[in-house]
């Protein structure tokens, strides 16, 4: 990106002459002293002056740091008010702060912005802010509004709210809004308002890896990982393809037939775990499925319809016989709602059950936004790496029914139930009783004899009624 060690010592400095390198686009500080950077040669109009300048694309095109630079280069150029603004900006982490820091250091331009904890200030009064757009109403963008550039980063989360109150506060005479995105859905108001009906004098420019001369060999090893590890994803996430409706599915359907045709398959020493998802009233049913290992089909599987759910303690004995019968070594049950008294209930008759509320935080607090979804992607591995399933169809659709998104630390969340009702979905009963199966990590359990693994090995059909089976 520098391609010479040129000291840009500015505020006194001495001419170096700029080399001419192919492709290099050469900014002066003034006529004495050069800084010499590089884009991505579709990115050249990044120089020029457009309203609006759209950057999308999928990871590693160079949006971020292109911008950063330019931005940077800019500010040094004419005292500039610079606002970076993002959707959610909790913290000044979250924010492009970072970014710019860093390129102050490699472009040599500490003597020129003194870095500080919530702005970055250039000694010709060049002011870079940085802010989140959701939690501001418009009196309080108001304080931006001499803003010359605004930089909205990330912008695929950007509401449509964020962008009305946005873009009549960037009002200055000449003033520019940069966006920088990689795509998500189609229907997403940024894609709509930048990519699919753009304003007049928007600059719209997709950009990917494959544009990027810098794209390196680590962000190479991760788009190769992606492509085998994460097909369904690759296009989004590397090549900047919107995702479609379908694409939202959490559990795709092959991987679910596939694992309904699988004969079950365990060790000895797999611990048989139980899955009970209580109900909800209503319409809902009260599930039981047990799982030992990668065989979720030998054991039978139990349905407590909604009426006869509607006894909790006709529920709790119930469940006490059917512990009785199967013997299971771990017993996980929802505990949202109504689950907890009859949980509670378990405990004080001396069977140790575990309580899961779905709703409650993710173990792995990083990739998943609760504990429900971390369950369900617990779930779909296993079905993408052998798990045996019961062959249901009402299973099969309420594992395939059911889309997720980000939320705004950009972890995945499952679709809600209420909304999945709203949309005509099936409550997925069945389903979340197998995923209660992986809540926790049970260790292996040393039986001496395979034979001794307790419950029956049923193998049937499992056209089951459970009510009849108690
Ligand atoms: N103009 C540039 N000069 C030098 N390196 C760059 C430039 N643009 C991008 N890169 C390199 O490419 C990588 C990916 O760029 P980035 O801006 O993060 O992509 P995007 O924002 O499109 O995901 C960066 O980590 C950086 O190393
Ligand atoms: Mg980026």
């Amino acid at each position: 990106m520098i391609t010479d060690p040129i000291p840009p010592d500015f505020m006194t400095g001495e001419l170096m002459p700029p080399e001419s390198i192919p492709g290099a686009m050469l900014e002066s500080i003034d006529d004495e002293h050069c800084i010499e950077v590089e884009y991505p040669v579709i990115l050249a109009p990044i120089r020029e002056y457009h309203r609006y300048k759209v950057l999308y694309g999928g990871r590693g095109g160079g949006k971020s740091h292109t911008i950063a630079i330019e931005l940077l280069l800019r500010g040094v150029k004419d005292p500039l008010r610079i606002l970076c603004a993002r959707e959610v900006q909790k913290s000044i982490k979250q924010s492009v702060h970072q970014l710019l820091s860093d390129y102050i250091q490699k472009l040599e331009l500490s003597a020129f912005y003194e870095i500080l904890d919530t702005e970055i200030r250039g000694c010709n009064g060049t002011v870079f802010n940085f802010a989140g757009l959701a939690g501001n109403t418009v009196d309080g963008l108001k304080s931006y509004e001499g803003a010359d550039i605004c930089w909205v980063e990330e912008a695929q989360t950007v509401s449509s709210r964020s962008w009305q109150i946005l873009t009549p506060t960037i009002r200055k005479e000449g003033s520019m809004i940069w966006i920088s995105f990689n795509p998500f859905m189609e229907l997403d108001p940024t894609y709509l308002r930048f990519v699919v009906n753009p304003p007049a004098g928007a600059w719209v420019q997709r950009v990917n890896w494959s544009d990027n001369p810098w794209f390196s060999d680590e962000l190479e090893k991760e788009r190769q990982h992606c492509m085998i590890a994460d097909p369904d994803n690759y296009a989004n996430i590397w090549e900047g393809e919107c995702k479609g409706a379908s694409d939202m599915q959490f559990i795709t359907t092959p991987s679910v037939r596939e694992s309904m045709e699988r004969s079950p398959i365990y060790n000895g020493t797999d611990p048989l775990i139980c899955g009970v998802d209580l109900a909800r009233g209503g319409g809902d049913d009260c599930f039981i499925v047990f799982r030992r290992g990668r065989d979720c089909k030998s054991e039978r599987v139990y349905k407590i319809g909604g009426e006869a759910s509607r006894n909790s303690m006709r529920v709790v004995a119930l469940l006490v016989q059917l512990f009785r019968d199967h013997r299971p070594d771990q017993i996980n049950a929802d505990e949202g709602s109504m689950g907890g008294p009859i949980v509670d209930r378990l405990n004080q008759l001396n069977w140790q059950v575990t309580g899961i509320s779905f709703g409650s935080r993710a173990l792995d607090q990083k990739h998943w936004a609760n504990r429900g979804t971390e369950m369900w992607a617990k779930m779909r591995e296993w079905i993408n790496t052998g798990g045996a399933l019961p062959k249901d169809e009402r299973l099969v659709s309420e594992l395939t029914c059911r889309e997720f998104g980000h939320d705004n630390k950009d972890r995945v969340i499952l679709e809600s139930k209420k909304k999945m009702k709203a949309d005509g979905k099936p409550s997925p009963d069945f389903a979340d009783a197998v995923a209660l199966t992986f809540a926790v990590e049970v260790a292996s359990i040393e039986r001496g004899h395979k034979d001794d693994i307790p419950g029956l090995r049923h193998n049937d059909t499992h056209d089951y009624d459970p009510l009849d089976a108690l």
